[in-house]
């Protein structure tokens, strides 16, 4: 089989990988690594459209994360770029052509556009050669530019021009990948939007807090995974699982009234039991167990208020009958709570992700805590509330965390 023959079946074995890939971050992030796999480019970076504008989404750079600490990943950055001539992905979008440059820092003067260098200057980066692809989809849009960035020499490891005839695949692979990231798109949407049903407090609120907590969980798992040398194929896997279950923690509220959801101060012990509920409720929203997926969303709703010390809730019971499980009753009758490693490890995830996610942000019945508050609370928590070894983890991630915190404000404008 000839190299480019090979090329081409592997851009067709991806294209099945990358369409059972729900959850759009992890898919981004999959596209990138196999688009410079075959292009044996050093980096990369992939731009979303949204609101007219290009959205720097994700970026990847083996030059610059070999010089990070082993397991620590490149800070999550975000900013805009318009649609129009002045910049090379701009002008990708806007003219939906493929662009292959040699040197950046030496454009042909026929281009309107001249590049950035403030990354480079900021990092010491040399960005040299330049593959930049329109993400268009069936009817002709362009959804997002693909950004390919110095290729590798494959025996010497010098830094040459993207060959012109890896062109016409990366296109053809460019047209599955955005596909694949239309039906991501898709899927979060719906989830936003099941959330956004629900209600959750201020529904300007709802949206940020559903991806934080997505996004801390994923990143604690990832660390804890690291650390215990988990393989990348599973990785992956329960990545894209856990991320869509965690956006959906508290989607039971759906079923608790606005009185209760929305009261601007604290509880009442009545109000507080009814408010339990929304675990119950949203364990059975997902009790079908069509796939993987709802199965998991279901154990993340009825687990995420459980404690490691045994006295969270709902504990032990059926969620349909409300009824303690059989030889899980307290004596008064009352569910036992699970407790320690009883506790599915996606319920203790979310639960650290939840909590620290209610107190670094105002709600409608608290103010927001400080950082250092937030962290003497947590600590003090290890082995009561929480895993303690997730609470270690936790500790050592604290950066991505504050990261993440940046990348899904409260109040603004949801994506
Ligand atoms: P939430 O706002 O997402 O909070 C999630 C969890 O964070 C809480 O679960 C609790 O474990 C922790 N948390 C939040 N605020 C505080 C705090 O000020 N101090 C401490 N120590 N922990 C805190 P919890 O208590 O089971 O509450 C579940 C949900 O019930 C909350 O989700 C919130 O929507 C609602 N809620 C709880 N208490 C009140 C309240 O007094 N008033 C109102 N309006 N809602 C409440
Ligand atoms: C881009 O393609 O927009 C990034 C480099 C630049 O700003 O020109
Ligand atoms: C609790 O943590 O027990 C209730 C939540 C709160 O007081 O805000
Ligand atoms: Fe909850
Ligand atoms: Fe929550």
């Amino acid at each position: 089989m000839s190299h480019r023959e090979e090329k081409l079946r592997k851009v067709i074995e991806l294209g099945l990988i990358v369409s059972q890939i729900k959850d759009i971050d992890l898919l981004l992030e999959k596209v990138l690594r196999e688009a410079r796999s075959f292009t044996n480019a050093d980096a990369g970076s992939i731009y979303i459209r949204e609101n007219g504008q290009l959205r720097f989404r994700y970026a990847q750079n083996d030059t610059m994360v070999q010089q990070l600490p082993p397991g620590k990943k490149l800070p999550y950055t975000t900013f805009t770029v318009p649609i129009d001539s002045s910049s090379i992905s701009g002008y990708v979008a806007t003219h939906g052509t493929i662009l292959n440059i040699a040197d950046v820092y030496d454009l042909d003067e026929q281009y309107p556009f001249s590049f950035n260098r403030s990354y480079d200057d900021i990092t010491g980066y040399r960005t040299r050669s330049m593959l930049t692809i329109p993400l268009q989809n069936f009817r002709g849009e362009v959804i997002g530019v693909l950004q390919l960035i110095n290729a590798k020499d494959e025996t010497d490891g010098t830094t040459i021009p993207f060959a012109a005839q890896d062109e016409e695949i990366i296109v053809y692979y460019a047209g599955n990948a955005t596909a694949a990231i239309e039906r991501a798109k898709m899927t979060r949407e719906i989830i936003l939007r099941m959330n956004k049903m629900a209600e959750l407090r201020d529904p300007k609120e709802t949206g940020p807090h559903v991806n934080r907590v997505a996004a801390y969980s994923v990143a604690l798992y990832e660390a804890w995974a690291f650390k215990k040398g988990i393989c990348q194929e599973e990785i992956d896997r329960t990545r894209d699982t856990l991320r869509m279950s965690a956006m959906l923690h508290d989607v039971g509220k759906v079923a608790i009234s606005d009185a209760i959801l929305k009261k601007p101060g604290k509880f009442t012990p009545d109000e507080y039991l009814i408010m339990k509920l929304h675990t119950l409720y949203g364990a059975n929203l997902f009790s079908e167990m069509y796939s993987d997926f709802d199965e998991s969303a279901a154990i993340v709703a009825i687990n995420h208020h459980e404690r490691w010390d045994g006295n969270g809730y709902p504990g032990y019971i059926d969620p349909h009958t409300q009824q303690p499980l059989p030889d899980h009753a307290n004596e008064d009758g009352t569910p036992r709570g699970k407790r320690g490693e009883e506790i599915p490890f996606f319920g203790r995830i979310v639960a650290l992700a939840d909590v620290y996610d209610a107190l670094s942000c105002r709600r409608c019945y608290k103010e927001a805590w400080s950082e250092s508050d937030v962290l003497d609370n947590i600590r003090s928590e290890a082995g009561k509330q929480f895993d303690p070894e997730l609470v270690e983890i936790f500790i050592e991630s604290i950066d991505t965390f504050r990261q993440i915190e940046k990348l899904y404000p409260d109040h603004s404008e949801e994506s």
